[in-house]
């Protein structure tokens, strides 16, 4: 004869596995959220834009400097002209929905993220004026639509960069 169970405690591991569940779901809706805190945490921002950036709303959605489709899933990233300082990092890669990266006219420093290269919806990089070193990444050129700016970060290189620069350089 099997034991018996009290039902109470067949509602326990009921509730339990709804709330994992659940817990799931939101992780899941939050990821681009969570990779645009993790650019956060690596910038220096002196002038506090990114000051809204909250990782504990359900979605980035309402932050500043960010926009959603209706999808809820990130398209822009409008964070030219704020005075940040930093590297650029690999977690940008997990906005797999982006169509403008508009990151010019700070102090970025360090290379370009080859990760970026995973970018397959990119109608825009803008990371002119900055203090990017290093190589262009190949992987961004097979970006085909992509218009790429790259101009006055003075110690970027690379000899990919004649031909990125000129793509649609429609400035
Ligand atoms: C940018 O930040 C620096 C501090 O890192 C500050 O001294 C400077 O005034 C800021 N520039 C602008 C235009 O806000
Ligand atoms: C690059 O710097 C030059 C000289 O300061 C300036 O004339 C030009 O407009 C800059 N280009 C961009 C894209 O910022």
């Amino acid at each position: 004869m099997a034991p018996r169970v009290p039902s109470s405690s067949l509602l326990l591991v009921g509730a339990a596995l709804l709330l994992g569940l659940a817990a799931g779901a939101a992780r899941a809706s939050n990821e681009e959220g969570d990779a645009l805190y993790a650019l956060r945490m690596r910038l220096s921002d002196p002038n506090g834009v990114l000051q809204s950036w909250d990782p504990t709303l359900v979605n980035p959605c309402t932050w500043f400097h960010v926009t959603c489709d209706t999808a809820s899933r990130v398209v822009r990233l409008d964070l030219g002209n704020s005075n940040v300082s930093g590297s650029i990092g690999p977690e940008l890669s997990r906005l797999v929905n982006l169509q403008y990266l508009e990151l010019y006219r700070n102090n970025l420093n360090g290379e370009i993220p080859k990760e970026l290269g995973k970018l397959k919806n990119l109608i825009s990089l803008d990371l002119y004026a900055n203090k990017l070193t290093g190589r262009i990444p190949k992987s961004l050129s097979k970006l085909g639509s992509l218009r790429f700016i790259f101009e006055n970060n003075s110690r970027l290189n690379g000899p990919e960069l004649q031909g990125l620069v000129s793509y649609d350089f429609g400035c």
